[in-house]
């Protein structure tokens, strides 16, 4: 384990910001990892892939990044298994190992960037399937104390987009692993739409963990930007949730807005269209912007910085407060 000072985060960071930590180190033992908890006086920033993350000054203080590593079955049976899969595991190489394995829950959240560890903290989603559904339990050590704690699904309190490690224990635990539980006879989630619509097009007739990855790769490689090509962090915003009686009177002032009916006479609203009628999609600022295809993605072109990019978030948030009447909130988090 080598500390190293002054060390560039341009390539630790999927929006590509250039900004320097003042000490970085990356570890791949927990033994490491709870030395340095134990030891380090300065400020802590604990990195995974970097991929909800927006830096907007350079870190003074030392950044961990996690490279623990490992992917083991500790129990199956006839229908299930169960997976140990440590923090540092890059997320979608786990969709397509368990893709091969016929391992199956997971086959949705294909092509999400980052790692494992990350997963849980924010509940992955997408395309009808949470992070939460498969999984059993969260390693991770308290700060503080160094001691090991495993959390079970319930007392992580997942809700959209949040678990217990966002709110009240925010900042207290690094997540060393998880355990899934996944099905060896898996049912299959095309209730989205346009999982439907790419599964027809792709002329899949029998259903397969391999059909519903591949279809759900196509339809994000159209319309998010590839990290790797254009600095991006995913969805910057969260869709937002209003009551019913709110939406009804928005609908009624603008009749294409498109809501999801949620329990307790709640509407999730997507981000993505609030913005884009405010007439934000696809423009640019320099060598920064909203991105042409999903207006919930914000982009660095190449050399932009990370605090032009919260302005512009800022500004963004304004105009659809201004025009809707609703608040949208960040889903990143801003360093
Ligand atoms: N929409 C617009 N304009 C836009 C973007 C979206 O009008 O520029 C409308 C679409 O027409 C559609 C609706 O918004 O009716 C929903 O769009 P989409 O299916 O693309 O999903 P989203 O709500 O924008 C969420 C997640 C994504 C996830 C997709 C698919 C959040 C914050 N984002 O996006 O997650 O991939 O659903 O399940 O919940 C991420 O977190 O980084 C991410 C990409």
């Amino acid at each position: 384990m080598q500390i190293q000072n002054e060390v560039s985060l341009k390539s630790y960071n999927t929006f590509g910001i250039d900004v320097k930590a003042q000490k970085f180190v990356e570890v791949t033992q927990i033994a490491d990892l709870q030395q340095l908890l134990a030891q380090t006086t300065e400020p802590i920033l604990i990195l995974g892939g970097g991929s909800n993350i927006l830096f907007t000054q350079n870190f003074e203080g030392l950044v961990i990044k996690i490279k623990l590593k490992g992917i083991e079955v500790i129990q199956e049976n006839e229908d299930f298994v169960w997976l140990e899969v440590a923090a540092g595991e890059v997320w979608h190489e786990l969709v397509l190992y368990c893709v091969a394995q016929g391992y199956g829950g997971i086959e949705n959240l294909s092509l999400i960037p980052g790692t494992v560890g990350a997963a849980p903290m924010q509940n992955i989603g997408a395309y009808g399937v949470e992070i939460r559904e498969v999984l059993e339990q969260v390693q991770a050590i308290h700060r503080n104390t160094g001691e090991i704690h495993t959390f079970n699904n319930e007392s992580c309190n997942f809700g959209y987009r949040e678990s217990i490690f966002k709110n009240i224990h925010k900042d207290q635990y690094v997540i060393t692993g998880v355990t899934l539980k996944l099905s060896k006879k898996p049912t299959f989630n095309t209730s989205y739409g346009a999982i439907q619509d790419t599964l027809k097009a792709n002329k899949v007739e029998t259903l397969s963990l391999k059909a519903i990855s591949d279809a759900v790769c196509q339809i994000r490689s159209s319309k998010l930007p590839n990290p790797a090509e254009i600095g991006n962090a995913g969805s910057f915003f969260k869709n937002p949730v209003i009551p019913q009686s709110q939406f009804e009177a928005l609908q009624k002032r603008f009749p294409n807005i498109v809501g999801y009916p949620l329990p307790e006479a709640q509407v999730k609203v997507p981000a993505g269209w609030l913005i884009e009628n405010s007439g934000w999609k696809g423009k640019r600022f320099g060598n920064i912007g909203v991105h042409t295809r999903q207006a919930l993605v914000l982009v660095n072109y190449g050399g932009g910085d990370g605090a032009a990019i919260r302005k512009l978030s800022q500004d963004i948030q304004a105009s659809v407060l201004d025009k809707f009447g609703v608040e949208i909130k960040p889903e990143i988090n801003i360093v």
